[in-house]
């Protein structure tokens, strides 16, 4: 189908130079590929100050068309998605093109008969069952914005997201199972919608019977619904710059902001992204392991593989349940060929040991993946022996939630990789690094902050509702530059390693994580004055989260306030977001204005006591001292 598919390293770098030398032809070239309704007058508009970043404009399409429609005279027959579920013992679920397409247009359908509209704000909180691509794409279809907000979110992180959005539909189901543990969705919605005015109805799948309050005129099943309505539904015009969804992503202040992406440019992102790092062809089966709650879920297992027309394996569960084996049981169930995972993920069933694996029949596999935060050797050369047995080639995929897609990767079997490098960027990305002055530096054997300096189609266009908040955040830093946030190196070689976040923001388990967040929730808890969170290095998790507490008095039972604490954060964010250790402390390092020295602070919870550098500009430095000695190793 699609005529952009690289297939050698001489190719990769003739591509390279024409989308630097032509972005505007390389993109159109791509674009071509797609079903437009009606095609674009511009491929480009773009500033970088205010900024304004606009692909294919006057194009208009539906991306649904473009993952289903497209795909059903000749392949309808092929399967979109093996769904696997949580408990081995029960059934694999299979949905061919042609039955998506229908279960999507009819449940487009659904959310039209209850008022949803081009541009309506829907919020989506389900688990990973094949209704949640479901929903995704039934919002697509008729042109609603959707905003998927992760299972494991909080009532109080819902609300806030739903409330920013200004939502006025909720999908969700009545609850979900993962490992041995229900959690009762519906139930945490309800708590929920008490904040949010702007819901008028909610639409609740029935997936594990669980008791479920229903509120007459709002609440309404799922499958019910779907008895009342027609099966066609014709796709809703978008233009390119029409909004297709929001996703929430932690930043360096208190309150998560909504990542907008378009429908034009994110489409033609993610399947060119797709089809090229992983390389993907038919009857490959592709196994991406994260959740739809989060941008990699968008990208790839909901946008880019159905737009290339792949099989997808989609797990309910988690990697350690029933045993850390079971990703590799699904591997030699489902015949997968290219599994795409985290690095956390890789990092705990490395603990569990070599026994989960060596029974397991791992020859289907041709290619790996890794997402989400850098990935250490130790944990490279393991999946690459052990998972790869020495003959996948591994693509390291650096990205986020605001690029769309995949921006620096190896392109599997292709780019000559480097473990813990994500290697080269892609053809139409342009990378940079820049030094604290603002200049960029040039060269190789240099490191920097990570910028982009050209647009490119999946790029964020805006922060929802603020877009000065945008602006401030991504591209006020470094004239005409995208800021990533991300330091990196760039070796002699002129390959890309990401060294992590350069600003207040923590990756646990792959789950970006905002300081200031976690201290808002900490603040939260009676009894607490202040509070300063840090990263700190943890064997598996990445980051682990260090929390310096000062309370309003010396706690009468430490351990319990620790407990309370952990309850409040998880009331407030989720349980992703509970500090790994709380240390009570009596004051924090504070500059004579007041700053807190987080240098110091993450120095004492990485255990580097001899180097927290200089304190004499601190108000009070004896506070070190103190800090110090009771540090929780
Ligand atoms: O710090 C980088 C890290 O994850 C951040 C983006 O997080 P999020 O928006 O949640 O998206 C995660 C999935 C794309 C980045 O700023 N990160 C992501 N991928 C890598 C990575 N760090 C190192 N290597 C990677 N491959």
């Amino acid at each position: 189908m699609s005529s952009f598919k690289i297939s050698s390293f001489e190719e990769y770098q003739q591509v390279y130079k024409k989308s630097v030398d032509d972005p505007e032809g390389f993109w159109a070239d791509i674009a071509g590929t797609f079903r437009w309704q009606q095609k674009w007058d511009k491929v480009l508009d773009w500033n970088f100050t205010e900024p304004n970043v606009k692909w294919f404009t006057g194009g208009k399409l539906n991306i649904t068309e473009n993952c289903l429609d497209r795909h059903l005279e000749k392949n309808g027959n092929t399967v979109a998605y093996i769904w696997e579920p949580n408990n081995p013992n029960d059934q694999t679920i299979k949905y061919t093109y042609r039955e998506l397409y229908e279960k999507v247009c009819r449940f487009a359908n659904v959310l039209k008969k209850h008022g949803a509209r081009k541009g309506d704000r829907v919020c989506i909180y389900m688990p990973m069952i094949p209704e949640l691509a479901i929903a995704v794409l039934a919002c697509a279809r008729i042109g609603a914005i959707h905003s998927v907000v992760f299972g494991g979110f909080s009532a109080h992180s819902i609300a806030d997201r739903i409330q920013d959005a200004q939502a006025s539909l909720v999908i969700t189901a009545d609850g979900g199972v993962r490992g041995n543990k229900e959690i009762p969705l519906k139930s945490v919605m309800d708590d929920a919608l008490e904040l949010c005015p702007t819901v008028k109805k909610v639409i609740v799948y029935t997936k594990i019977k669980t008791p479920a309050y229903m509120q007459r005129g709002r609440d309404y099943w799922w499958d019910e619904e779907l008895a009342t309505v027609g099966a066609d539904c014709p796709a809703e015009p978008m233009d390119s710059e029409d909004t297709l969804f929001v996703l929430y992503t932690s930043g360096s202040t208190g309150k998560p902001k909504g990542v907008l992406h378009t429908c034009g440019g994110y489409m033609v992102f993610a399947q060119y992204t797709f089809e090229n790092v992983f390389q993907y062809s038919q009857p490959e089966i592709f196994f991406c392991t994260a959740d739809i709650g989060w941008i990699t879920g968008h990208s790839y297992i909901v946008y880019g593989p159905l737009l290339t027309g792949a099989t997808s394996v989609m797990f309910e569960g988690i990697p350690t349940w029933p045993d850390p084996g079971r990703f590799w049981d699904i591997v030699q169930k489902h015949r997968v060929t290219t599994l795409y995972t985290a690095p956390t993920a890789i990092r705990s069933l490395m603990a569990s040991g070599l026994k989960h694996v060596e029974k397991k029949d791992l020859s289907s596999l041709t290619k790996l993946g890794s997402v989400g935060e850098p990935i250490n050797e130790e944990a490279w050369h393991w999946f690459h022996d052990h998972i790869g047995k020495g003959n996948c080639p591994i693509v390291d995929t650096w990205w986020q939630t605001e690029t769309g897609g995949i921006m620096i990767s190896p392109i599997a079997g292709i780019t000559p990789t480097k473990p813990g490098y994500a290697t080269l960027p892609l053809p139409g990305i342009q990378p940079c690094l820049i030094d604290e002055k603002g200049q960029e530096i040039e060269g190789n054997g240099v490191s920097g902050n990570l910028c982009i300096k050209f647009p490119w189609p999946g790029m964020i266009r805006t922060t929802y509702g603020d877009h000065e908040r945008c602006r401030k955040t991504y591209f006020s830093t470094y004239k005409n530059m995208y800021f990533t946030g991300d330091g990196c190196l760039r070796d002699d070689d002129g390959y890309y390693r990401i060294t992590g976040r350069v600003d207040d923001v923590i990756n646990v388990s792959g789950h970006r994580i905002g300081t200031a967040e976690v201290e808002n929730a900490i603040n939260m808890h009676t009894g607490v004055v202040e509070s300063a969170v840090v990263g700190y290095p943890h064997d598996i998790k990445g980051q682990g989260i260090y929390a310096y507490v000062i309370t309003e008095k010396t706690p009468s039972d430490a351990n319990l306030m620790k407990q309370d604490i952990l309850m409040t954060v998880s009331r407030i964010i989720g349980p992703i977001a509970k500090p790994d250790k709380i240390q009570f402390v009596s004051g924090l390092p504070k500059t004579r204005s007041g700053k807190i020295m987080r240098r110091i602070l993450r120095k004492v919870a990485e255990g580097d006591l001899a180097n927290v550098g200089d304190t004499s500009t601190l108000l009070d430095p004896a506070i070190v001292d103190e800090i110090k000695a009771g540090v929780i190793a």
